[in-house]
Parts: C-alpha cells; sequence; structure tokens
C-alpha cells in the first residue's frame, strides 16, 4: 500500500458518513447525549461532523459550537438543519481541531466523539487539539473523549481478513447496506490505513452499489493519552471501557476519557 497516496476523501464520506453512524457502538450517542443533559451549559464539539450529535443537542435547548473541517461534511449537517426547529444555537467554525480559536473561552462541555481525535494522524497535532480544549475550557468544564483500544490482538492481527463493521436498514428505499473494514496497522507509525467497504443490497438481495472509502487513523495507547493530556494541562478524572460505565480493561474496545482543566 502506498501510504501517501492513501488519504480520506471527505466529499466521498460526507455522502455516506451517516450511514456508518447508524452502525457506530453501541450506547456511544446516548452516553454523549445524556452527557449534554446532565452537564448543561453550553458545548463545543471538535469535529462536528453532519450533527450526529451537535442537532440534538441544539434541540435540547443546548448552546453547541461545533468546528470541522471539511466543507462537505458541514454542508451536510446545514441541509439538515433547514427544517428542524432547535432550541438553542447551532454555530458551525470550518477550521482545523488543532489550530482553531474562537472568543468563547468559557464552554462547560467540550467534546471529541468517535475516535476523532485518532484522526489526526500526527503525535504533536492531537496535543495541539487537546490544548485547544483546555484553552476554550471555563475553569469548571469538562471534557469527554473515546478512542477506540489498540489492543494487542487487534493491533497484531494480521490475518487480512474483512470484518463487518454492522448492517444498516434503510427501509424506506427497501436497501440494505452491508458495512465491512479491512485494518493495516502500522505498529511503528502507530497508524492504520483502514478501506471500510459499503456494499448496497435491494430487496432482491441484489448488489446495486459497492464503494470504498479509505480511513487513517493514528491510534494512541492509554499511556500516550495520558502523556498528552498531561502536556496540554488536563487531568483524567474518569475512564472507561464502555458507553455504559464499565471499568477498562484490555479486553475493551473502547477508551472512554472524562477530563478536566488541571
Ligand atoms: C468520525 S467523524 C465524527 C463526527 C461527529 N462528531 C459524530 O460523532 O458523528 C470525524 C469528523 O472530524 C472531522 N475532522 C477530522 N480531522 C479533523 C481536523 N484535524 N480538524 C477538524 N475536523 C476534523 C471530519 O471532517 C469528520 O467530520
Amino acid at each position: 500500500m502506498d501510504a501517501a497516496s492513501f488519504t480520506m476523501d471527505y466529499t466521498r464520506w460526507a455522502a455516506r458518513y451517516d450511514i456508518f453512524y447508524e452502525a457506530a457502538p453501541e450506547g456511544e450517542l446516548e452516553f454523549y447525549l445524556n452527557a449534554i443533559g446532565r452537564d448543561g451549559g453550553s458545548v463545543l464539539e471538535l469535529g462536528v461532523g453532519t450533527g450526529r450529535i451537535a442537532i440534538p443537542a441544539a434541540m435540547m435547548g443546548r448552546d453547541v459550537t461545533g468546528v470541522d473541517l471539511s466543507r462537505p461534511m458541514l454542508e451536510c449537517l446545514r441541509q439538515k438543519i433547514g427544517d428542524v426547529s432547535m432550541a438553542g444555537n447551532l454555530e458551525l467554525v470550518e477550521s482545523d481541531i488543532s489550530e482553531f480559536e474562537l472568543q468563547k473561552r468559557d464552554f462547560d462541555l467540550v467534546i471529541i466523539p468517535a475516535h476523532t481525535l485518532a484522526l489526526i494522524t500526527d503525535a504533536s497535532r492531537q496535543v495541539a487539539a487537546l490544548k485547544r480544549c483546555a484553552m476554550h475550557m471555563a475553569p469548571d468544564a469538562v471534557l469527554i473523549f473515546n478512542l477506540f483500544n489498540p489492543s494487542d490482538d487487534l493491533i497484531n492481527d494480521d490475518s487480512g481478513e474483512r470484518f463487518l463493521l454492522g448492517v444498516v436498514v434503510d427501509e424506506d428505499r427497501e436497501v440494505r447496506h452491508v458495512l465491512s473494514g479491512d485494518n493495516d496497522f502500522d505498529t511503528e507509525t502507530q497508524t492504520n490505513h483502514c478501506v471500510q467497504t459499503i456494499e448496497s443490497f435491494d430487496r432482491h438481495g441484489d448488489l446495486i452499489d459497492r464503494e470504498e472509502l479509505n480511513v487513517v487513523f493514528r491510534y494512541l495507547h492509554h499511556d500516550d493519552v495520558l502523556e498528552m493530556l498531561d502536556q496540554a494541562g488536563l487531568e483524567l478524572v474518569e475512564f472507561f471501557g464502555d458507553f455504559d460505565g464499565t471499568p477498562f480493561d484490555d479486553d475493551c474496545e473502547e477508551m472512554i476519557y472524562i477530563c478536566r482543566l488541571e
């Protein structure tokens, strides 16, 4: 594989993102919406995407600011809010999350859902994104983010087998989407070049569409995250391995961080 040419095409991703996120990890959306409901106040979301979390948060009456560098993703979000009634405000900022700077510096809750910190493929820029979080937090604010756990089994699996991400049924169009992935981990650079495939079948079971989409992650081990939090002036207050609040252990698929300013 030519790593240099293996990049994410957000225009193609934007058109299919919501299908993939129908198959998001169980409990993730509820976990973030519960935090938003519980912790209250203003919300800053880094990597807001198509508004999966930001739109319901604004509908709940929260004032939300979403930062994202992808114009196609933000366009998708804007189209969705055309006919939605929101009790709160939703402000969108087109910027890199490791560089953005807002006038408001006292958000009550900052979130980086859906492994987005790992989509930054450079360690120093991952730290910079955490520093940007700290810079925009009120003194008693909370930062919540989740990453996938790069367990030994996962990163050393060289079976080359495609794995099932999920099956999403579009009842209206009578289409079934089968989502799968093919990982290629490089443990030297801590990167994963993943090809995610979406195969769409009509009601007769005939294949009507097939798309391959690239995703590049720079994965982080828990110790890396602790080091980065320290560099960003943040401290870990809770650490889960599942969105139901299960404490982390090596077998968990997720690493879920709840942090405050030091
Ligand atoms: C996995 S999606 C998550 C979207 C949304 N938070 C959710 O949970 O549905 C990641 C989003 O982060 C954005 N993104 C990735 N790297 C970024 C960066 N360096 N700066 C800003 N946005 C970035 C992508 O454009 C994409 O919309």
